[in-house]
């Protein structure tokens, strides 16, 4: 079985009222209850990462609870969305980029099951799950398909703040091609549950100090909410491959 989990660009994508009480798990309390759903396709359970008003924050986000009651819900494979800025110069807004890589600035946040002893180490060389990467990019349009989105190395940042713009010189120079504050410890939870994970991450600005200007919000909401049909459609088509 399939879940998406809706970040905040694709939130709206589902009814207020569809949304019931958040889950109560041996890790706390999940963002959102699930919610089976015909929206990507027949069977798939969603999970709205930022809660159902949207005021649960990256960094406060109980990524334990979250991926936990999708487990114990009965699912296998868990594609994420996400909105990013954008670090390489290759990407513009508005782009949707399936990474590969991440690199992880988070502290403080609770990133693992494994308590302190036995100490469990698991491989974690390449954090994605490659099938599923290789659906969501078959998945694509003809014309969105270029190697420059089909990749990406994503930092994942604390929050709530954005990036000041010496941050993002080193984390360009660290590699990252995007930048986010969610992907992580999402995806090392995912593994620790071998969940099959991948993600799909939506440009909604260039990152801090990059562009002329500071970093307009407003704008970047308006290109979240302006590309909930493409992110839709694309997960839909993901959705059927998998059915295949
Ligand atoms: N930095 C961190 N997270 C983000 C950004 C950004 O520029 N844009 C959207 N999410």
């Amino acid at each position: 079985m399939l879940a998406v989990i809706l970040g905040t660009s694709l939130r709206s994508i589902v009814d207020d009222a569809a949304f019931g009480e958040p889950i109560v798990t041996p890790f706390g309390t999940t963002s959102s209850s699930l919610v089976q759903t015909e929206i990507f396709g027949p069977r798939v359970v969603v999970l709205a990462r930022h809660g159902n008003d949207g005021t649960v924050y990256a960094h406060t986000v109980n990524y334990r609870a979250n991926l936990w009651a999708l487990k114990d819900y009965g699912i296998q494979q868990v594609l994420a969305t996400a909105t990013v800025g954008g670090i390489s110069s290759k990407l513009g807004i508005g782009d949707v980029v399936i990474p590969d890589q991440i690199v992880d600035y988070t502290y403080g946040r609770e990133h693992t099951y494994f308590g302190d002893l036995p100490v469990k180490h698991y491989d974690f060389t390449y954090p994605f799950t490659d099938r599923l990467r290789q659906i969501l990019i078959q998945a694509r349009k003809g014309a969105e398909n270029s190697e420059d989105l089909n990749r990406g190395t994503y930092g994942c940042t604390q929050g709530p703040r954005l990036e000041t713009g010496a941050e993002i010189i080193r984390l360009k120079r660290d590699g990252c091609d995007l930048v986010g504050m969610t992907l992580m410890p999402e995806a090392s939870l995912a593994r620790e549950l071998n969940l099959d994970y991948a993600a799909v991450c939506l440009v909604v600005n260039t990152a801090a100090g990059l562009a002329q200007s500071e970093i307009d919000l407003k704008h970047a909401h308006t290109v979240a909410t302006s590309s909930i049909e493409t992110l839709r459609e694309h997960l839909g088509r993901a959705v059927k491959l998998l059915d295949q």
